[in-house]
């Protein structure tokens, strides 16, 4: 991580709470080796947003965001992380960075766009959150408006937008993710889940949006049973939405998510070689039009969840 304090006065969290203890510089963050570095890309595209979204909270939204802007930048890519999941925003929490201003004071128009961001671990930006605020929980549809246009303050300093959007059907979730470019909807194995991510799905279908969703399954225990929940969840939206839901890999089910996430830091910066952080990167070629790697053995002890029946009502 760059030790040049960014304009936010992100602190680490633990520093204290006051806005002077918050004014202490962070901690240095592990840097990654040279050699993992590629080499950029030779022209920059137009900036483009991806929305990360899902039925069911708790899928790991904010992880695959968190991990997959920092496989970007590894990649060359300059992205900006804005924590969408208003109201209950934890990318800061995920950084282990408690900064002192947020899309609060942005909405409020208490501050400007590029006060607000920081600059977290690999060169990303991100436009943190509250949480807990309901107001926020309930932007409107033009706060909403007024919140994207401003972010194209930032154009000029990156090439790709990945929001960390709210789950649920809610007017508000799907609000921000109509602005999309892409849309990524989460999904893990569980019945439930699947069955939320396809009514979200549902949901998006009737708006109007610039593409079809794409489906992640997090949380797999292996490539087939990924490959499995995604044929379910495609058949049935191309049968009762007449919709092609694009499958876009799996985030294979891994403890080193969990035990980074305790140690406040992404996975990709504490086991970058870790089965979940070779998905990721995996994920990364996607999203930049590549052609993705195979998907590593499974590890670890998770039990495998094989649905039989499609949960009722899809
Ligand atoms: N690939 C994974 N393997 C194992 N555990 C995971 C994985 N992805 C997420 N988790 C677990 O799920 C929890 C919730 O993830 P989070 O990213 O906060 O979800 P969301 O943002 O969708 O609410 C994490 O704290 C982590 O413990
Ligand atoms: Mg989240």
């Amino acid at each position: 991580m760059p030790d040049t304090e960014n304009k936010n006065g992100a602190t680490p969290r633990g520093a204290g709470t006051s806005k002077a203890k918050r004014a202490a510089r962070r901690t240095p963050r592990p840097r990654l080796a040279t050699n993992q570095r590629m080499v950029p890309p030779a022209a920059r595209p137009k900036r483009r947003i991806v929305a990360v979204t899902s039925g069911k909270g708790g899928v790991g939204k904010t992880n695959i965001v968190t991990n997959l802007a920092i496989a970007l930048a590894r990649q060359g890519v300059r992205v900006l992380i804005v924590d969408g999941d208003l109201g209950l925003a934890n990318v800061d929490l995920l950084l282990g960075v408690a900064p002192q201003y947020d899309l609060q004071d942005v909405v409020l128009g208490q501050r400007n766009i590029r006060d607000v961001v920081f600059e977290g671990p690999d060169g990303i930006h991100v436009l943190p959150a509250s949480s807990g605020v309901e107001e926020l929980a309930n932007l409107d549809e033009f706060r909403t408006e007024c919140l994207l246009r401003s972010l194209s303050d930032m154009d000029e300093e990156c090439d790709l937008i990945l929001i960390d959007s709210p789950s649920g059907i809610g007017h508000n979730a799907t609000s921000m993710v109509q602005a999309a470019d892409q849309i990524l909807v989460v999904t893990t194995p569980e019945p439930t889940s699947f069955s939320d991510a396809y009514a979200m799905i549902k949901v998006l279908s009737r708006r109007p949006l610039k593409c079809v969703p794409s489906l992640l399954v997090n949380q797999a225990n292996s490539d087939d049973e990924a490959t499995n929940v995604a044929r379910r969840v495609r058949t049935v939206a191309k049968r009762f939405l007449n919709i092609d839901v694009e499958y876009w890999g799996c985030v294979l089910a891994d403890e080193s998510v969990a035990k980074s996430v305790q140690r406040q830091e992404p996975f990709l910066s504490t086991y970058p070689y870790s089965p979940a952080a070779s998905c990721i990167y995996s994920l990364a070629r996607r999203v930049m039009g590549q052609e993705p790697m195979p998907v590593a053995p499974a590890q670890g002890p998770y039990g495998v969840v094989t649905p039989d029946e499609l949960p009722e009502g899809v």
